[in-house]
């Protein structure tokens, strides 16, 4: 039906080169505007910095559309492979799940992936396959969504909270070293913003103490720890395809492991328990219909329709990955600049695909909070978000006795940061448009 249709019909130019455009930009369903701040109002400020007035003040804003902090990029490519699926025999259990897994495992160098719903779902059977029962500890860092440290409750375990390290922001291997106890089972390290974490020394912890390593890798597809792509590192590596995420199959995610034993049990876990291989069954087969159930597993089967998504996006991971870092390398350069801020560090060993960019103000520079910030960032129509809110603060942890002031530096850098607009189909003028409105909040709010 789509036979010999182009994949991609129509190019704009980004820095000197063509670029598809998306499906929605095609099919006229947003239109980019743009504002030049030349054009706004400017005032004498403090100290005869010229300063423009604030749009939250009634000043012009930087940029005339709203900008929000993620966003996906679906191109004709994309619904041409959904379609076909659709018009196909199988939605669900069909063959495009073996072919996203051998995708996954050719991307990352591991043996063997399994596809599942979402990044959660992954999450919870990793832990089921690592055996985290009643009692057990696992560590991980507050910094994360909640799903990173639910997965420990689902199977009875409880998150033990390791603070971060106050310039990268991941979990701290020294950190994690003091919260090991004899409860210990597994530690589930979130590459955040898609910066790998301290993997090696992990790693190391692991080893020494009998403890698996879960690599929550939702933000870091793309990115390669010490040139091997994630994936391939720990134990366990689960990924998450939510639409904000690099790649997306509008829900999904994976869980990647070289351990054939492990691997079993997470394709038992993630249906129902129940096998159809005849060497794991445990009585003589009554037919072509037969099968047993195992163990309690759950139905977190990702359907076809996903999965072809997922493989047409990450066709395209090598344009995404390169436009993402242009966009952090352009952040980095203005905001490093300026020293009311305070930018995320890199460490060497990891060659980061950005899921996020964290901004991070220094407000003892500042007559403004975050949220002050925040809401004089989005009146000049760059919508930001916060992650995260450290997860130990949510009610439901606090009833189970998790305490303000566990992990400083991720309660520091929650009071600092926000999460500026870092997406593939970001334009250049979109990209400095969002870095003249920083400029431009920094300046209205610079203290003498
Ligand atoms: C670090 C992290 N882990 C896990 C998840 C859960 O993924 P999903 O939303 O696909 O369930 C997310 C989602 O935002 C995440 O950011």
């Amino acid at each position: 039906m789509f036979a010999g249709k182009k994949r991609y019909l129509t190019y704009r130019k980004r820095d000197g080169q063509s670029c598809p455009l998306s499906y929605r930009e095609r099919k006229g369903w947003k239109k980019y505007t743009f504002n030049r701040s030349d054009l706004s109002v400017r005032k004498s400020g403090r100290m005869g910095v010229t300063m423009e007035e604030l749009a939250i003040n009634g000043g012009k804003p930087v940029r005339e559309t709203k900008i929000f902090y993620g966003h996906q990029y679906i191109d004709e490519a994309d619904v041409e492979a959904v379609s076909q699926v659709l018009v196909s025999e199988a939605l669900t259990c069909g063959p495009k799940i073996g072919e996203l897994e051998e995708k996954l495992c050719r991307l990352t160098g591991a043996k063997y992936a399994v596809a599942v719903s979402n990044g959660t779902a992954a999450l919870h059977i990793a832990c089921l396959a690592a055996g985290i029962g009643e009692g057990d500890e696992v560590i991980t860092t507050p910094m994360t969504f909640a799903a990173s440290a639910n997965c420990a409750r689902y199977c009875g375990g409880m998150p033990v909270f390791a603070d971060i390290d106050p310039k990268t922001y991941n979990i701290s291997p020294e950190e994690v070293e003091k919260k090991v106890t004899a409860h210990t089972k597994a530690v589930v390290a979130v590459d955040f913003t898609g910066q790998a974490a301290k993997l090696d020394e992990l790693l190391h912890i692991c080893r020494k103490n009998g403890l698996f390593l879960i690599e929550d890798a939702a933000h870091s597809i793309g990115t390669k720890y010490k040139g091997k792509p994630v994936g391939s590192i720990a134990d366990m590596t689960t990924f998450s395809f939510h639409p904000v995420k690099t790649v997306t199959g509008g829900e999904g995610g994976a869980v990647l492991t070289d351990n054939r034993e492990l691997y079993e049990k997470l394709l038992l876990y993630r249906t129902h328990g129940i096998t159809r291989n005849p060497s794991l069954m445990q009585r003589e087969s009554e037919g072509p219909w037969y099968y047993e159930m195992l163990d309690l597993g759950w139905n977190y089967r990702i359907t076809d329709i996903q999965a072809a998504l997922l493989i047409s996006q990450l066709d395209k991971l090598p344009l995404f990955s390169r436009r993402r870092k242009e966009i952090v390398a352009k952040y980095n350069e203005a905001f490093q600049k300026i020293p009311e801020l305070f930018v995320q560090e890199e460490i060497p060993e990891s060659d980061t695909t950005r899921h996020l960019y964290i901004l991070r103000i220094r407000p003892e520079k500042l007559s403004v909070d975050r949220l002050g910030f925040f809401r004089a960032l989005e009146a000049e129509n760059i919508c930001c978000n916060v992650h995260y809110i450290p997860v130990y603060y949510m009610p439901y942890y606090e009833k189970l006795g998790y305490k303000r002031g566990l992990c400083p530096e991720a309660e520091k850098l929650y009071e600092e940061e926000l999460s500026l607009p870092l997406y593939y189909s970001l334009t250049d003028e979109d990209v400095d448009s969002v870095i003249r409105g920083v400029e431009k909040v920094v300046a209205a709010y610079r203290k003498p």
